[in-house]
């Protein structure tokens, strides 16, 4: 089935799923790049109970949201489903019982209007979050994409056209932000309460290693680094000596930033690219965004920063995803799509 002709010439209205963690988002999104609603609603309330994502307790939960949110989505953008033209929806990599409420709703909702779906990447989406923040952003570029489950290195050749460079061999930056900060007792999502405390404290006061692989790799391993801060916690504990907790946050994420940096420079360097892009949750990260903006100042390099809205997991990308897959000629899914929980870009 392919894309019925738009109505007025040109507008292609989707309706955007996502549910791959713990939000449930609706969004309704003109031409990939036009967010007309985007309805996010968060369970981070609910698992800071545990310290983390429950991934049975957060597939529940999707259930009971999925619909209001979408009914939410489509009255905020003034839009009924007889308006919606194709049908977006995450459909991997994530956790596999949030991705399937996500799934089999978008399959019903395109059974009945009989609307074509289209199953979208989460990093993919992470990465078309730029096409809505910037209107003029086109590809080629190289993109960071760092997330609870991601550290990605990519470069983008086009809307569809994904090389991947680099991945995490071990724990995603923020994945290691959050354990980080769980041992320092921050509270759970480690990552944004880890970054508003190394504000008050020095990054150079602790040394902690930057691990860099082999020379001419793009992949990224931060246990090394996350031992690191424990071994200091656990030496100052024995020996009974005060910890100044900010002191070790501003330090510990000098060292992912640095690394996070050098290797994007490099990458685009080595691609001749002259666009960055930064997507995922860490995106928010403040000094991640900081350091980026002065290397790229430094290289001529133009840096795009999504705002924080757009960073963290959120439909609207997903729309924006869906329709360039779709213009480059994606088969709609409808009944055959499933969810994975593991994918390659
Ligand atoms: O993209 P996202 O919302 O979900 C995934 O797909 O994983 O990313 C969530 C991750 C969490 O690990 C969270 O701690 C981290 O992004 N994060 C941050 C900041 N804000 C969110 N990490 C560091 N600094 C921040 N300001
Ligand atoms: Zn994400």
């Amino acid at each position: 089935m392919k894309l019925k002709p738009p109505k007025n010439g040109k507008d292609y209205v989707c309706l955007a799923i996502e549910s791959s963690c713990d939000e449930t988002s609706a969004a309704v999104v003109v031409n990939g790049r036009t967010v007309l609603s985007n309805i996010i609603s968060s369970q981070i309330d609910i698992h800071k109970e545990y310290g983390g994502v429950v991934p049975e307790i957060a597939s529940r939960h999707h259930l009971n949201n999925i619909n209001p949110v979408i009914d939410r989505a489509l009255e905020e953008a003034g839009k009924g489903f007889e308006d919606i033209d194709f049908i977006g929806v995450t459909n991997r990599p994530g956790l596999i019982g949030a991705l399937l409420i996500g799934t089999a709703t978008a399959k019903a909702l395109a059974y009945a209007l009989d609307v074509p779906l289209i199953g979208v990447h989460h990093i993919r989406g992470h990465i078309c979050a730029n096409y809505i923040a910037d209107a003029g952003l086109e590809p080629p570029f190289t993109a960071l994409i760092v997330s609870g489950g991601h550290s990605t290195l990519a470069d983008v050749k086009g809307y569809t056209d994904y090389e991947i460079m680099g991945q995490t061999r071990d724990d995603a930056a923020g994945e290691a932000f959050d354990k980080v900060a769980r041992v320092l007792g921050l509270g759970y999502p480690g990552g944004p309460l880890l970054d508003e405390l190394a504000k008050k404290g020095n990054p150079e006061a602790i040394h902690f290693k930057r691990v860099y692989l082999e020379n001419d790799s793009y992949d990224f391993s931060f246990s090394g680094t996350k031992t690191g801060v424990l071994n200091y916690l656990n030496g100052k504990k024995q020996k009974k000596e005060e910890v100044d907790k900010a002191d070790v946050a501003a330090s510990f994420q000098a060292a992912v930033v640095e690394v996070l940096v050098n290797k994007t420079i490099r990458l685009a360097e080595e691609k001749g690219r002259d666009k960055i892009v930064l997507a995922g949750g860490v995106a928010a990260n403040s000094c991640l965004r900081r350091t980026l903006e002065e290397k790229c100042g430094e290289k001529g390099i133009k840096l795009y920063l999504p705002p924080l809205v757009l960073c963290t997991d959120n439909a609207a990308m997903i729309g924006a995803a869906a329709y360039y897959e779709f213009l480059e000629g994606a088969e709609p899914d409808n009944m055959t799509l499933d969810a994975y929980a593991s994918a390659h870009l």
